[in-house]
């Protein structure tokens, strides 16, 4: 850390933190107020070619050593993530944005992926198999799969990372991790506080860079990594695995939404919509899983529509390091100018504003906020029933049948996250089987935790993380023939 508060990082290599290899450096910026809140070296792809070395000459004895004594470091780095979560907390929110009660919130979330798999190493069971001869015995053991190449987000800086690396990990790989340029300083203290726990030089390798495709190329190509693990836009993900394709490395891909929310006329319309608001302002609405869309039934949509605008009116937006702040700025103006764009497109074509709509924005400092904001009588022709808008806005539509509320929801090439509001028990079984998505929330708003299986349907994704599914990715299956 530097005199002015501002932290510095190298490269983290092979247990060393090192310059890259072009010497350069980036400044990491808070959203909130525009200030450097770090500096981090800028990796290349001879950088990159280091870390996969550096994970390959690593990876033998990681994975030989007893699943108990990885079980342990997992262990003692979930501990360590504890003990430092506030820390944690402040960095994230410094350098992502999200509100301190949030990003405390996420430390936990990360940690619980971290002691899952602790716990999971220990249980990564063989089988054997019946032989057709009786002087042949066949067994399945499970191993892991090799180096693995992660690239992660900026909006979940630590629990991104952690549903990777805690399963890869666990099974025995090594890992390059490429955070997000937005979002390095979480990836990098995290990488102390691993080392911090045991883990062996190489086992953990960051590298942080502005030149994501350069470096994210170096790792595709090189024959030694066998998988890639990548959460962000199904744009890039469907680019990176046409990368993949090249040297057949294994893929889990956790790629972008579009989650409708069904709210159902039996509903307890103020419960339903705190629901709703807390799955569409959780991160400001940057989250894969946040609400995109609601389809509320006809009958109780000024009611429903009357009790969110209550629960929204009442959020406090600014610098997440403010008491009392719920929702932060959006991570940049990229970001700030679809939100935007979707907001002016569908009031356009003839919605209505119920709440907020205005963006304020300090474009010299790179400060970008958006008011939480209702849309009601929005139709499917707006450009936000059809993409994600990552941002804090919630369209409102109505629907007459469950079939057409099952439809709309179901009509998008996303199938990550849906969500529904109801009292009725046969219609909640019903309707989440008929929902095509990863993920069904049946009156919850939040259901992500380490032990469930998280990913999408569709073009959302490819594998599961997250409990027992998440540590699946990471493994081979090799089949052993013993003649006696
Ligand atoms: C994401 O937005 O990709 C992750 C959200 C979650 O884990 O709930």
């Amino acid at each position: 850390m530097g005199s002015n508060g501002i932290r510095r990082y190298g490269l983290y290599i092979g247990g060393r933190w090192v310059a890259a290899a072009g010497a350069e450096v980036f400044p990491v910026h808070n959203p909130a107020t525009g200030e450097v809140v770090g500096e981090v070296a800028d990796a290349r792809a001879a950088d990159a070619v280091q870390a996969v070395t550096a994970a390959v000459e690593a990876f033998p004895a990681w994975a030989a050593r007893p699943a108990k004594e990885r079980s342990e470091v997992l262990r003692r780095a979930y501990d360590l993530m504890l003990a430092h979560r506030d820390e944690l907390a402040e960095l994230m929110t410094r350098e992502q944005g999200k509100p301190l009660e949030e990003a405390r919130g996420e430390v936990q979330y990360a940690a619980d992926f971290v002691l899952w798999n602790s716990e999971e190493a220990k249980r990564v069971y063989g089988e054997t198999i019946p032989a057709s001869h009786a002087d042949k015995r066949l067994l399945a053991l499970r191993q892991p799969v090799g180096v693995v190449a992660a690239i992660t987000p900026w909006n979940f800086p630590a629990a991104m990372i952690t549903r990777k690396i805690g399963p890869a990990l666990a099974a025995g790989c090594t890992v390059i991790v490429k955070p997000a340029e937005q979002t390095p300083l979480t990836a990098c203290r995290l990488a102390e506080l691993f080392a911090e726990a045991g883990l062996p030089a190489g086992a953990l390798n960051v590298v942080p860079t502005t030149r994501p495709e350069e470096v994210a190329d170096a790792l595709l190509a090189d024959t030694r990594v066998r998988k890639l693990t990548f959460t962000g836009s199904t744009g890039v993900g469907k680019i990176l695995m046409r990368k993949a394709a090249d040297t057949v490395k294994r893929v889990s891909l956790e790629l972008g939404g579009h989650a409708p929310f069904l709210v159902f006329d039996d509903a307890d319309v103020e419960r339903a919509a705190r629901e709703v608001a807390a799955s569409k302002f959780r991160n400001a609405g940057q989250t894969c899983v946040c609400t995109n869309r609601v389809y509320v039934h006809e009958r109780i949509a000024d009611a429903f529509t009357a009790a969110l605008a209550d629960v929204v009116r009442g959020l406090k937006v600014g610098n997440g390091l403010e008491p009392g702040v719920q929702i932060g700025p959006l991570i940049d103006g990229q970001a700030a100018d679809k939100v935007e764009r979707h907001v002016r497109d569908a009031l356009a074509k003839g919605a209505r504003l119920a709440l907020g709509g205005q963006r304020r924005s300090d474009s010299a400092r790179g400060v970008h906020f958006f008011e939480p904001t209702i849309l009601c009588n929005v139709t499917d022709d707006m450009v936000i029933m059809q993409e994600e808008t990552f941002g804090p806005v919630v369209p409102v539509q109505v629907f007459r049948t469950e079939e057409e509320a099952v439809a709309k929801a179901n009509r998008t090439p996303y199938g990550l996250a849906a969500y529904l509001y109801t009292r009725d028990l046969s219609r909640a079984i019903r309707v989440s089987e008929q929902l095509e998505y990863g993920i069904v929330g049946v009156n919850d708003g939040l259901p992500s935790v380490a032990q469930a299986p998280f990913g999408g349907f569709k073009e959302s994704g490819i594998g599961r993380e997250g409990g027992k599914y998440g540590m699946e990715e990471y493994l081979e299956i090799k089949y052993v023939s013993i003649r006696l």
